[in-house]
């Protein structure tokens, strides 16, 4: 599976580390970048050999 993301940042984003385990998006969809807000969760059911393109309301299509 693969995933077409868009990102407009064009930095790095600075972590202090703290006691509190934080947890970082790999998944590209959470809209609290760049932190996991359990949209990866969309993901889940994926198939591994297709691409998908996520819109803003978080439906996805499959487009390859
Ligand atoms: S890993 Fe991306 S939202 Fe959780």
């Amino acid at each position: 599976m693969s995933r077409l993301i868009a990102q407009n940042e064009q930095g790095p984003l600075e972590l202090k580390p703290s006691a509190e385990s934080r947890w970082l998006c790999r998944c590209g969809l959470s809209k609290n970048q760049v932190f996991c807000d359990g949209s990866h969760k969309k993901t889940l059911d994926e198939d591994p050999s297709k691409t998908y393109e996520y819109a803003e309301d978080g439906s996805r299509k499959e487009i390859i």
